[in-house]
């Protein structure tokens, strides 16, 4: 049974990580740049850990240097999604990768990921939004330049702002100024905790950023007091399944709580996180979720209506998904 026409919400896609290795290879190319250290024999990226991961993940960004690379970049990805019946997705874009932080730049970057996304809306079907993502690796004052970013550029386009990498470096409240700042402006919160993190991680994100989504938080099933916080504060979980498993933050599909969370009443989502890393895409996290938990039609229509309340959006946006949700008749 295939999934893919399924119309799917997604949540929880890295721009720079949905890039195509053959994209990236392309784009290294043409500025003669060697990072074929980065790819295996078949074309594919490579890597030992979640550590070397995230470096992987960097060298691959040293060859997305201007705006034109992002429109490109932007568009290969939205093609990606249109494939796997994905209508709206909302992505993670770092400022540190799209001009280093400098606002000036940030503008004329963003400028070309919003002309792709209004192009990709036409031609393709699918909506995009953005969510500004500082690196927690890289400290608690480049965030700061992030957030800026952020509530500068918080508008249509722009609806969140978020915190992904290294989970262990430094705690939330550390990132407290940059979640406030771009509160202030008006976005939405998301926060990456309890992918590599324990309950605590998820609580403190919580209590001290004011996340309302949570990417992962898988860890928070070992917690019965945090599950019964997280349902009553209505936050909900950006859960990535195929990246768990292939980071090896959970052993294997059916070791994955996603299926306890749900049944216990957490508002789960599903996503790819960064499908070529991972070897996924969104066909394949549905056929996995029908195969390993027996999720079914109705399941996964309950999965995207919960997307569809939590999405970063305006509510003229979630009418009209509201409406490509609904079964024809
Ligand atoms: N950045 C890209 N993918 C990530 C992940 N799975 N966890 C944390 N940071 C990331
Ligand atoms: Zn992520």
């Amino acid at each position: 049974m295939s999934f893919a026409k399924h119309p799917k919400l997604e949540l929880h896609l890295h721009l720079e990580g949905a890039a195509p290795p053959a994209f990236i290879k392309g784009l290294a190319a043409e500025k003669k740049l060697d990072i074929s250290g980065i790819f295996d024999a078949d074309g594919n990226y490579t890597y030992r850990d979640f550590d070397h991961f995230l470096k992987t993940y960097e060298a691959a960004c040293t060859t997305l240097q201007s705006p034109e690379d992002f429109r490109r970049l932007t568009l290969a990805v939205l093609e990606e999604c249109a494939k796997h019946g994905v209508i709206y997705v909302e992505s993670f874009i770092s400022p540190d990768f799209c001009g280093g932080g400098d606002l000036t730049a940030w503008r004329e970057y963003l400028a070309a990921i919003k002309d792709a996304s209004d192009e990709a809306e036409q031609t393709l079907g699918v909506t995009h939004k953005g969510i500004v993502t500082c690196i927690r690796h890289f400290g608690a004052e480049q965030a700061k330049t992030a957030a800026l970013c952020a509530a500068e550029t918080a508008g249509d386009f722009i609806v969140g702002f978020g915190m992904g990498g290294a989970e262990q470096m430094n705690r939330p409240v550390d990132y407290k100024y940059s979640f406030d700042m771009a509160r202030e402006a008006g976005l939405h919160l998301t926060c990456h905790a309890g992918e590599w993190g324990g309950p605590d991680m998820v609580r403190d994100t919580i209590r001290d950023l004011g996340a309302v989504r949570i990417g992962h938080g898988i860890n928070a099933i070992h917690d019965a007091a945090l599950l019964d916080e997280i349902i009553a504060k209505d936050v909900v979980l950006e859960v990535c399944p195929g990246s768990n498993v292939f980071l090896q933050a959970v052993k294997t599909w059916d070791d994955h709580p996603i299926e306890k969370l749900r049944q216990r009443g957490v508002k789960v989502t599903v996503s790819t996180d960064d499908p070529p890393f991972f070897l996924t895409d969104m066909t394949q996290e549905y056929e996995n979720l029908h195969r390993v938990f027996g999720w079914d039609d109705d399941t996964f229509a309950q999965v995207q209506q919960t997307a569809l309340a939590a999405a970063f959006c305006d509510d003229a946006t979630r009418a009209t998904l509201a409406k490509r949700l609904e079964p024809a008749t």
